[in-house]
């Protein structure tokens, strides 16, 4: 027997038992003749006593940090009790050790605050994940595994695999490919999801579908974003969209009590696209604090009795704002009194290319009742304070007000937004707001090709009143120029996101399950019917076959355990993850193949 007892298991109440662990050296720490050691293991510390009596075996037989060893003794109590550590009242007297295995000197310390940068713990992972750190965030991985399943198990769901090997799943990514050797010249896709393949299902009859699944796509990444991810990947018959939102809402609640003992009781929130995008400037908003956008431009408008306002702001003839798209507002509550040096600080931030402003307007509406500006020149007290009211300042307030173009200024607007909810320590780790974001329209303009492309995926079902807006309609954009007039313009999809403290952690729909009305998506797409037929004639086909309404969801299950273990990156709870530029830098993976598999392949490299 290799052990009796784990490295976390020994309390006060063993005191006085002769035990054996195994483990690995943590560190060793000399005090004359007498050796103390962290023996380390999955479960915890056990310190070590290692006196004179080994003395001679030391010399014969050196110990160093992270060799495998094993070791018999009595347990003692500490006369130093470490109250941090769960085995801090005791340690063992060891009698004999043995040594399992030897170990070279790690490249980097094997402690939470390790001096291994990013590649070297990744060239390293398997000591990396060594580390109790990394440990944790693996074992909360499996707690949320484990807890959606057993949720979903409850709930009638079945777990059913699908294939790997596949045809392109149009995710909106770039697949990755397989070529295939006895099928020379042709290539199977990996799953971006398995969308297609659980509709499928569900026109099979299984109506409660769910898989923690791993999916695939050549995208840019990110922290938030691997090229393999996984899921967890649900789909129901019979369903409204309420049905969904209710059944997963109890998912994610019930993954924050198990594994984070928390009670959500509260309603999760649920906001339109549209309101997301005017009072956030973003699809995804944090709504753990508020700091809502104000748009001036179309306040002006909206107040046309107001038009004293309208017509101040034009006289005060600054350009910046005149010539401007949009002009929108965060007012900052008790920042009036910001520095010079903190306001040029935000200045240069939304100068920074990411940003791309060129420069930052602000206006102090100060405690004394008295309006300070960055555009003084321009507007006189009176009018400053005018504008204050109109972004629904208070006193106290510092309003931060950002001009230019339309998407780069509503996105800066967004991330000035979030930046300032940072500073200010509104984004608590512990707090966790959930939230349905509803109503996205279903197409976007392809300004390139002059087409819609579906926003969400193309088996995404508009609203049911617009069901005949789509079909009665030709999706064809006549008029590039006048897009916005084409009636598929305005369409909004059955579609849902939750978006957990300002991060898209999941995302699906109500589908398509009829052919005319799937023809038509694909058309809209700017597909022919041959192609359309071509991809995807097998569910097209099997919409003639009898297929039930259905609908699903699909949760970023890496995502979902970063924010409940509190870091800003998913690779921290993967165990093996990708770097930034698609390598596993352990493997050394991409890596060139030879010839003779490439031939094999019938696979010509073009340089
Ligand atoms: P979607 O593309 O929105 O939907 O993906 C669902 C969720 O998966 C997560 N996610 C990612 N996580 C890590 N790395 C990535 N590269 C990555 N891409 C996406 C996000 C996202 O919300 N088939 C549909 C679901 C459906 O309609 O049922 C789908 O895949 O958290």
């Amino acid at each position: 027997m290799y052990r009796t007892h784990t490295c976390g298991e020994l309390s006060a109440s063993h005191i006085g038992s002769e035990v054996t662990l195994a483990g690995w050296i943590q560190t060793i720490r000399k005090f004359g003749s007498i050796n103390f050691i962290d023996l380390r293991d999955r479960y915890g510390i056990t310190q070590l006593l290692l006196g004179e009596n080994l003395t001679d075996q030391l010399a014969s037989q050196p110990l160093g940090r992270e060799f495998v060893i094993q070791v018999q003794g009595k347990v003692i109590e500490r006369t130093n009790k470490n109250p941090q550590l769960p085995t801090g009242d005791i340690e063992i007297d060891v009698t004999s050790y043995t040594i399992l295995n030897k170990a070279i000197t790690p490249p980097f310390t094997i402690q939470d605050d390790t001096d291994g940068g990013d590649d070297l713990r990744m060239k390293f992972r398997y000591l990396d994940l060594r580390r109790q750190a990394v440990r944790k965030n693996l074992e909360l991985r499996y707690a949320v595994n484990r807890s959606a399943r057993n949720y979903l198990h409850e709930n009638h769901f079945i777990d059913i695999e699908t294939p790997f090997l596949i045809k392109s799943t149009p995710e909106g990514a770039r697949d990755f490919v397989v070529p295939s050797r006895m099928n020379g010249g042709q290539f199977y896709a990996l799953p971006q999801s398995p969308q297609t393949f659980k509709q499928l299902l569900m026109v099979s009859g299984y109506d409660r579908y769910y898989q923690i699944v791993k999916c695939f796509r050549d995208e840019d990444l990110r922290a938030d974003r691997q090229p393999e991810f996984t899921q967890i990947d649900c789909e129901m018959s019979f369903v409204e969209q309420e049905d969904i939102l209710q059944m997963f809402e109890g998912l994610v609640k019930r993954i924050f009590k198990d594994v984070k003992g928390i009670d959500y009781t509260d309603k999760v929130a649920r906001m339109t696209w549209n309101d997301a995008m005017l009072q956030y400037g973003n699809d995804k908003p944090d709504i753990r604090f508020g700091l809502k956008l104000a748009n001036l431009k179309t306040i002006f408008e909206a107040q046309s009795g107001d038009a004293s306002a309208k017509a101040m702001f034009e006289a005060a003839g600054f350009k910046v704002f005149n010539d401007a798209e949009t002009v929108l507002a965060i007012s900052i509550p008790g920042c009036s009194e910001y520095s010079r040096k903190q306001t040029d600080e935000l200045t240069e931030w939304v100068k920074r290319p990411q940003i791309g402003m060129n420069g930052l307007v602000f206006i102090k509406c100060n405690t004394d009742g008295s309006f300070k500006s960055s555009v003084d020149k321009f507007f006189t007290e009176e009018q400053l304070k005018q504008l204050a009211g109109i972004c629904g300042a208070q006193t106290g307030d510092l309003i931060l007000l950002l001009a230019g173009r339309e998407e780069r200024t509503r996105k800066a607007a967004s991330e000035l937004r979030l930046y300032m909810g940072e500073r200010l320590g509104f984004r608590k780790k512990d707090d966790f707001k959930l939230l349905w974001v509803l109503d996205f329209p279903l197409f976007e303009y392809a300004e390139e090709e002059n087409r819609w492309v579906a926003r969400h995926h193309p088996f995404t079902s508009p609203k049911p009143d617009q069901i005949p807006v789509m079909i009665g309609n030709d999706p064809v954009i006549k008029d590039a120029a006048n897009y916005l007039s084409h009636p598929y313009a305005n369409i909004k999809a059955n579609a849902y996101d939750m978006v957990l403290n300002g991060n898209e952690i999941g995302g699906g729909s109500i589908r398509i399950f009829q052919r005319e009305l799937q023809e038509k998506m694909f058309a809209a797409l700017g597909m022919s019917p041959e192609e359309a037929q071509q991809k995807f004639g097998f569910l097209l086909g099997a919409f003639e076959y009898g297929a039930p309404p259905h609908g699903g969801i699909a949760f970023g299950f890496d995502r979902l355990c970063s924010i409940l273990g509190g870091s800003e990156s998913i690779r921290d709870f993967i165990a093996f993850p990708k770097n930034n530029s698609g390598r596993d830098v352990m493997l050394d993976a991409p890596s060139a193949i030879d010839e003779k598999q490439l031939e094999e392949l019938s696979i010509k490299l073009r340089n």
